[in-house]
């Protein structure tokens, strides 16, 4: 039982990470990262799907969501893991945040380079590598944390509930005219 608590604070603490890519297409379409250059293969280096705007905006409400996260789980009394500090409640969501979304602009440049154009579908190559990210930036940034609430159960866990979530939340965000396609 307490092992099962523990995967669900984990995911929980992971929440900065999903929510950063919905940061995103809320803030996103201004200031295109790649300014619209082509990669030496012909195509372009990442699309206009990735921009400034959407890389910080998801950034800062992965961040903010993490400091909620934190705030109501210590007033109910409950500080989740080793989420300690209002620094550590600052700094490791906004690791999080940053590793999916740099994971995401990963994803898309590897789209670009198979010949997938923005918007298309890349199935995995569509969810998995910003959480992939997510934890790399945690094992190099958060080192203690992750390899203290991330190795290897919940990791594996997450990995293996991200991509229906994903999909989920991009049917609703394509219901909510957010988004122009269901992935
Ligand atoms: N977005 C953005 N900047 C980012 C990430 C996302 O502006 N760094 C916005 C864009 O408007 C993008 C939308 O969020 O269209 C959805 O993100 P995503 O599905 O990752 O982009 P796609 O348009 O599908 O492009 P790609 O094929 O490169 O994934
Ligand atoms: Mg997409």
């Amino acid at each position: 039982m307490n092992e099962i608590l523990f995967v669900i604070q984990s995911i929980i603490m992971f929440i900065p990470a999903l929510i950063a890519n919905s940061g995103a297409v809320i803030t996103g379409g201004h200031f295109i990262i790649d300014r619209g250059k082509n990669f030496i293969d012909g195509r372009r280096i990442l699309g206009n799907g990735k921009t400034l705007s959407g890389f910080a905006g998801g950034i800062a409400i992965g961040t903010v969501t993490g400091l909620i996260i934190y705030a109501i789980s210590s007033f109910s009394g409950y500080a989740l893991g080793s989420y300690g500090t209002l620094y550590d409640a600052v700094m490791i969501p906004f690791v999080m945040a940053t590793g999916s979304l740099t994971g995401d602009i990963a994803g898309s440049f590897v789209k670009r380079r198979i010949g997938i154009d923005r918007g298309g579908k890349g199935g995995l190559l569509d969810q998995w590598p910003f959480a992939l990210m997510a934890f790399l930036f945690m094992y190099v940034f958060e080192r203690q944390y992750f390899i203290q609430h991330y190795v290897y159960i919940p990791m594996i866990v997450i990995l293996i509930i991200v991509p229906p979530i994903h999909r989920a939340v991009n049917i609703i965000g394509y219901k909510m005219h957010k988004k122009d396609v269901p992935w």
